[in-house]
C-alpha cells in the first residue's frame, strides 16, 4: 500500500459546523479525497479544505462505487476522509464500507460526531436521564421501507416506558403515536425537533394525543428526531452525585 496510513470515517454533527469534534476537523483539512453524506451533512462542515481537495457527495452513488473511489484514493496515495452525518454508528450504513475495506487491507479509523438525539435533547434543554425517572435511553426507529426486527417494534419497546429518540420516522408520525399508545399514556410528553442544530431548526412540543396534529400543521416531515418520555416534563429526584449529604471518590458528604 501508499504511504497513507489510513482512511478516517467522520461523524459531521447534526448540522451546526461547530459541532465537528477537532480530530474531524482536522482529518477534513488535511484529507485529498472527501466523501461526505450529501443528503445530511452540511456543506459547511468541509468550508476548510483544501484547495485541491477532491469532492463527492454520496447521496447519489452505490456502495460499491464509494469503495471504488476510497480504493483508487489509497491506491494513489491519498488521504480520504467519509463523512457522515451525526455519528457515524447510527443509521450510518458504515459497517458494510468497513467490511469491504478489511476485505483491501484497507486500514480505517471512526471519529465520533454528535448524534442528532443529542443536539435534540440539547435543543430541548432536558436530560434524558433523570434521577428516579428513567435511566435508559432507546435508539430506534419506526419500521418503513427498511425492516426493524420483530422483538424491536416500537410497541415492545414502549412498554419499557424509557426516555426514547425515534430517527427515521417523523413522516410516519401517527403510526409512531398508535405504537406508543400501546403502553404509554396518552399525556405522555412528546417533542419533535426537525433539523437540530441549525439555523432553521424547529420544534413542536405536545402529548401522545396532539403531536401528530401539531407536526403536521408544523408541516415537518423529514430531518426530525422524535422524543418520547417522562424525562420531558416531569418531577425527579436530585441527581446522587451532587448530594452534600452523598460521598463519592472525589467528595466526601459534607451533612
Ligand atoms: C440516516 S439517519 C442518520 C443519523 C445520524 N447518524 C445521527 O447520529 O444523527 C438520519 C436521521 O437522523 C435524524 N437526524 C439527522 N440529523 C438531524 C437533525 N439535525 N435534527 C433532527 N434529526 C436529525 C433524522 O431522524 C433523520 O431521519
Amino acid at each position: 500500500m501508499s504511504k497513507v496510513e489510513k482512511v478516517f470515517f467522520v461523524g459531521a454533527g447534526p448540522g451546526d459546523p461547530e459541532l465537528l469534534t477537532m480530530k474531524g476537523h482536522r482529518v477534513i483539512g488535511s484529507a485529498d479525497v472527501i466523501i461526505y453524506a450529501g443528503s445530511l451533512v452540511n456543506p459547511k462542515v468541509l468550508d476548510h479544505r483544501k484547495e485541491s481537495a477532491e469532492i463527492h457527495n454520496s447521496a447519489k452513488l452505490t456502495l460499491e462505487t464509494v469503495i471504488q473511489l476510497i480504493k483508487k484514493a489509497v491506491d494513489e496515495g491519498k488521504q480520504v476522509a467519509r463523512v457522515h452525518t451525526g455519528d457515524p454508528s447510527l443509521y450510518g450504513a458504515i459497517q458494510e464500507q468497513m467490511d469491504l475495506l478489511d476485505g483491501y487491507k484497507i486500514p480505517y479509523e471512526v471519529i465520533p460526531g454528535v448524534s442528532s438525539f443529542m443536539a435534540a435533547a440539547a435543543a430541548l434543554k432536558r436530560e434524558l436521564t433523570l434521577p428516579d425517572v428513567t435511566q435508559t435511553v432507546i435508539l430506534t426507529r419506526l419500521e418503513g421501507r427498511t425492516p426493524v426486527p420483530e422483538k424491536e417494534a416500537l410497541k415492545e419497546l414502549a412498554s419499557h416506558q424509557a426516555s426514547m429518540a425515534i430517527f427515521l420516522s417523523v413522516h410516519m408520525m401517527e403510526g409512531v403515536v398508535e405504537q406508543l399508545l400501546e403502553s404509554y399514556p396518552e399525556d405522555t410528553p412528546i417533542a419533535v425537533v426537525q433539523r437540530a442544530s441549525w439555523p432553521d431548526e424547529k420544534m413542536v412540543i405536545g402529548t401522545l394525543k396532539d403531536i401528530a396534529k401539531k407536526v403536521q400543521e408544523a408541516n415537518i416531515t423529514k430531518t426530525a428526531q422524535i422524543l418520547v418520555g417522562r424525562f420531558l416534563n416531569t418531577e425527579y429526584e436530585r441527581s446522587k452525585l451532587y448530594d452534600p449529604t452523598f460521598s463519592h471518590e472525589y467528595r466526601e458528604a459534607t451533612k
